[in-house]
């Protein structure tokens, strides 16, 4: 007799919801605050093509493979991923992807909320009036008097943080797909007039061919690796995000025409999240470089971006008070849907061990706050203090970013593509064309893990030759 497995954590309604929750955990700082500065910082256009095939044909087969092995599994990515190790017949090591994930997930959480601060900072500062008028100079002095205040900002860090654990440990489907479902829409329509606003600007040419003039004589070792950092962080893969998300996907769904059941495909739902995540990407940097060549602002100001060149533009177009509080408003939302996703896995795990979730949601999040508090002083009382690859903050964002997340999507790729049962696979994906599925075969299998061995390989040989 097959057993069916019990969905300890709920069931999301349907694949649309799926969609929705899926789409908040991609969509966030990684798209309105992390791609633009990093975009800026390695060169512009050759940057971005790079990253724009990492998403397509590295991505976009992973992410697929995560919310297979989610959905087969059925529990927190630890326990899933032994679950189908077990189907399969294989050890129990590969459980070992989860651990590592929810590792990657508890650096991530802890530095993502000390930024997601600052947004939910200047969402008040945009409401109080403060961006009125702003000059280049006045908006660099005041995004550098926030970060010189680290009473300030451990305020906010908390704030966040509890934000983030009361719905985790509220269980994440009750509220978050109509949530996601109205914001979503509002933050296209606010990229939209932020990109009108751009196009006024003199500026608006050279910030567009700095996106997207291939100059690959400007790609360095560094940037290529996190190229392919960025694609996993911004699709949330490599720790087990969609993972857990996937394992509250309904397997089939009801034919509208027929009335009967049939299996819901994973594939096309994946590509809809993928393309969402990248308009939202291009569509701030298309936003913001052209107000870095307007006002004289360095292209490679690294994580201060947003939070400079944004508030010029709300400072000068009509209407600006009222787009600029909605804006900020909405990357704290976006920021939100994600960190909850960020916290869900390592939560779920916990809750399978025994503990009540509201526990779990309060370990994980004081763990995650504790370390975060060392992101937040990384910016003023420890500035000082490098090592390795620059300050504590530094450092956790490109560990856990440009090289937890690759190695635990590589793992994830072998896994699915050269480990688990062919026929499982196959089964679970439910694609409907066939040939579709031997091309996600072939990436996972071959291109994936070649791809991402071979970019790793080249910048670090590029960077010390
Ligand atoms: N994808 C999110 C973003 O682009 O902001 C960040 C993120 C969320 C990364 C969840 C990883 C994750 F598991
Ligand atoms: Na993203």
């Amino acid at each position: 007799m097959k057993q069916e497995i019990k969905p300890v954590h709920g069931m999301w309604a349907s694949r649309w919801v799926f969609i929705l929750a899926a789409t908040g955990s991609a969509v966030g700082l990684g798209n309105i605050w992390r791609f633009p500065y990093i975009t800026g910082e390695n060169g512009g256009g050759a940057f971005v093509l790079l990253y724009l095939l990492c998403i397509a044909v590295v991505g976009i087969p992973i992410m697929a493979a995560e919310v297979m092995l989610g959905r087969k599994g059925g529990l927190s990515p630890i326990n899933s991923m032994r679950k189908v190790a077990a189907d399969s017949k294989v050890t129990q090591r590969w459980a070992g992807i989860g651990y590592l994930g929810a590792l990657s997930a508890f650096l991530i959480l802890s530095f993502y909320s000390a930024v997601a601060s600052w947004a939910l900072y200047y969402a008040w500062e945009a409401v109080r009036g403060v961006f009125e008028g702003i000059t280049a100079t006045q908006s660099e002095a005041h995004f550098n008097d926030m970060l010189a205040n680290p009473g300030l900002l451990l305020g906010y860090h908390t704030l966040f943080m509890v934000l983030t654990m009361v719905v985790v440990a509220r269980g994440v489907k009750g509220g978050l797909e109509k949530a996601v479902q109205i914001l979503m829409p509002l933050l296209f329509v606010l990229l939209l007039v932020l990109v009108g606003y751009a196009a006024t600007t003199p500026g608006f040419k050279e910030g567009i061919s700095f996106l997207f003039a291939f100059d690959f004589s400007k790609l360095t070792g560094k940037a290529i690796i996190v190229a392919v950092g960025q694609a996993f962080f911004t699709l949330s893969l490599g720790m087990g995000a969609i993972m857990a998300y996937g394992a509250y996907m309904p397997k089939t769904v009801k034919d509208k025409k027929t009335g009967r059941s049939r299996p819901v495909s994973i594939m096309s739902t994946v590509a809809i999240i993928a393309l969402l995540d990248t308009l939202v990407a291009l569509g701030a940097g298309v936003a913001m470089f052209p107000l870095l060549f307007s006002n004289g602002l360095e292209v490679s100001q690294g994580p201060g971006m947003m939070f400079v060149t944004l508030p010029l533009a709300f400072g000068q177009m009509p209407g600006g008070l009222l787009f600029g509080s909605l804006f900020f408003v909405l990357v704290v939302c976006a920021a939100w849907s994600s960190s909850i996703s960020l916290g869900e896995p390592v939560v779920a795990w916990l809750v399978e061990r025994g503990l009540k979730r509201p526990m779990a949601a309060l370990v994980v999040g004081l763990g995650a706050w504790l370390l975060g508090v060392g992101s937040v002083l990384s910016f003023n009382v420890w500035k000082d203090h490098t090592f390795l690859v620059g300050t504590f903050f530094d450092n956790m964002e490109f560990l856990s970013t440009t090289v937890m997340l690759p190695l635990g999507g590589l793992l994830i790729a072998i896994f699915a593509g050269w480990v688990m049962k062919e026929t499982q696979a196959r089964k679970e994906l439910a694609m409907q064309n066939f040939k579709l599925y031997l091309v996600w075969r072939a990436l996972v299998r071959i291109f994936s893990p070649v791809a991402v061995i071979a970019l790793f390989v080249y910048s670090i040989w590029a960077t010390f030759a």
